[in-house]
């Protein structure tokens, strides 16, 4: 069966405020990226996701709407967006914007409204439970920590948060709601969005009987606070009605032609993700493992045959090594190795697994998280490190903006940028940009079937991937030290190292850290 555009598609992670500043106000906006279309275009880009761009007070830096149908005046207005929209789809590029229906802003006018009394009309907007102020209703945890209920003295009322508490939670058990957001997908389809990313699909649908959640049983070994003993959100996530809600938004989207909904989707076990991707339901969901994964082919292994096993034919993978969320990927392998050679092989991996990827702004070049001092920390939870400016250049603030301050210190731009890059050919810019021209011009990476390759280390990863004509293997060697593999013979299409053969016969010696892709003679 022919592909899907979003199957087939390279996807880049944009976070507006610090890609590129048009305005030099020292924070990047709408144009700014729209300026640097050709660059994407260049590297390969087939669609690119836009971090929130509405208007909101910045509590959660975006993820705190206070109107769904707007632009953020520090990133522009709606004519900017029309121009990136337009400039994108010039060149073939995508663009999804960011859903974020599980909460508004407590300055968004709905929950104004609703907070005013207990009889507004809008006040089942939101997740009001009648109490006394020492008793919150359950014990479920904030995703930021500590607990998710605010009490409200002048309605004497406790109102839902399950992440900061300028952001209350909307009650998607009331119609009106679900039309309203609906509303919101489609102002943004009809002005040409290709589909969203929705923020915290899992956590849209509570319990309608305010059960307490409790003590997780089974840890993860690669989500650090799914700990044993930790809470288990069985009551504030995953509730079975949230397909219902899921459905709706697809028919919408669906009602506009080729459009794609990815949910930020964080299920309490990883085996339910597929749940969510049905013909009627999302047709991609993020995979978060390899975000939190350490450097070890058994964890990425295990990451990768979890998601084999589990997906099964009608779910199709996505793979991200880094967000805005957590440390970047380079800076965490750079603690006790290489960071360098760990990432080109980790790039490797992402661009040649069954499944769509999603790359990081700045990943391709090897940008680390920056140095934040104490007076320059934005984010109430700490994850400003991995959002800092865009490093284009080694001009001032990295050619990110003339202005004399940045909203967030740059990081190592001297050292890393995309000038001193881009005619290197032994570049990490390069060797993303011939990784994503491989696997569009090579049928079996893009489409071929995944299966693991039997008889290499365990401490390499190694995989097949085939069509009926081609048949690939990749080799990773997540080691300091020479592996070496018995392999059919075959041509080397791309190493992170050079070789002084590209051939192979029975045995392939893999230098310290050195990624393979092999095309088999047979
Ligand atoms: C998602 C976003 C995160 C945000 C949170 C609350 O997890 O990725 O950045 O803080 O939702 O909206
Ligand atoms: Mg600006």
């Amino acid at each position: 069966m022919a592909l899907q555009w979003w199957q087939r598609a390279v996807f880049y992670q944009i976070y507006p405020r610090s890609f590129a500043d048009s305005d030099g106000d020292g924070i990047g906006d709408l144009d700014g990226v729209t300026a640097h279309l050709d660059y994407l275009g260049a590297l390969g880009i087939d669609a690119i996701w836009l971090n929130p761009i509405n208007p909101s007070p910045l509590d959660d830096w975006g993820y705190d709407i206070s109107d769904y149908c707007g632009i953020h005046p520090d990133l522009g207005d709606l004519a900017a967006f029309d121009r990136l929209l337009a400039e994108a789809h010039r060149r073939g590029i995508r663009v999804i914007v960011d859903l974020v229906p599980n909460h508004t802003s407590n300055q968004h006018p709905w929950f104004i409204e609703s907070q005013s009394s207990r009889t507004n009309p809008k006040r089942d907007w939101y997740i009001w439970i009648p109490g006394s102020p020492d008793r919150p209703p359950t014990n479920w945890e904030s995703y930021f920590g500590g607990g998710t209920w605010k009490y409200d003295a002048a309605t004497a009322a406790w109102y839902l948060h399950m992440f900061l508490e300028q952001q209350p939670d909307l009650n998607f058990r009331n119609p009106e709601v679900v039309e309203a957001i609906h509303d919101v997908i489609r102002f943004w389809l009809e002005r040409g969005a290709d589909g969203f990313r929705i923020d915290v699909v899992q956590g849209l649908i509570k319990d309608d009987q305010l059960r307490d959640n409790p003590i997780r049983v089974k840890r993860d070994p690669d989500i650090p606070w799914y700990a044993e003993g930790s809470q288990d959100p069985l009551y504030s996530s995953d509730r079975p009605e949230i397909h219902e809600i899921i459905r709706g938004f697809r028919r919408v989207s669906d009602s506009y032609e080729d459009r794609m909904l990815v949910g930020e989707t964080w299920p309490r076990e990883q085996e339910r993700l597929a749940d969510y991707l049905r013909p009627d339901e999302l047709q991609l969901g993020f995979n978060f493992r390899f975000l939190l994964a350490r450097y070890d082919a058994h964890r990425f292994r295990a990451a990768i045959e979890l998601t084999e096993k589990s997906f099964g034919p009608g779910a199709w993978p996505t793979w991200t090594l880094s967000n805005h969320d957590f440390p970047r990927h380079i800076t965490r392998y750079s603690r006790g190795g290489d960071g360098d050679a760990r990432a080109r092989v980790a790039a490797v991996m992402l661009l040649t697994l069954r499944g769509t990827p999603f790359i990081y702004y700045g990943e391709e070049i090897g940008m680390r998280d920056a140095e934040v001092p104490a007076g320059s920390k934005r984010d109430p939870v700490g994850r400003d490190g991995c959002r800092s400016p865009m490093q284009w250049s080694d001009a001032r603030n990295g050619g990110f903006s003339t202005s004399e301050k940045t909203w967030l210190p740059c990081g190592d731009f001297k050292t890393v940028n995309v000038a001193r890059q881009l005619n290197d050919p032994h570049s990490m810019l390069s060797l993303y940009r011939r990784l994503i021209q491989l696997r569009k011009s090579t049928p079996a990476l893009l489409e071929g079937s995944y299966r693991a390759f039997e008889g290499a280390p365990e401490d390499c990863l190694v995989f097949h991937r085939d069509t009926p004509a081609q048949h690939i293997v990749v080799a990773l060697n997540f080691t300091a030290d020479p592996r070496q593999i018995d392999l059919p013979a075959g041509t080397i299409l791309l190493s992170t190292v050079s070789r002084s053969s590209y051939l192979t016969k029975s045995s392939l010696t893999l230098a310290p850290n050195e990624a393979v892709i092999v095309m088999l003679d047979v």
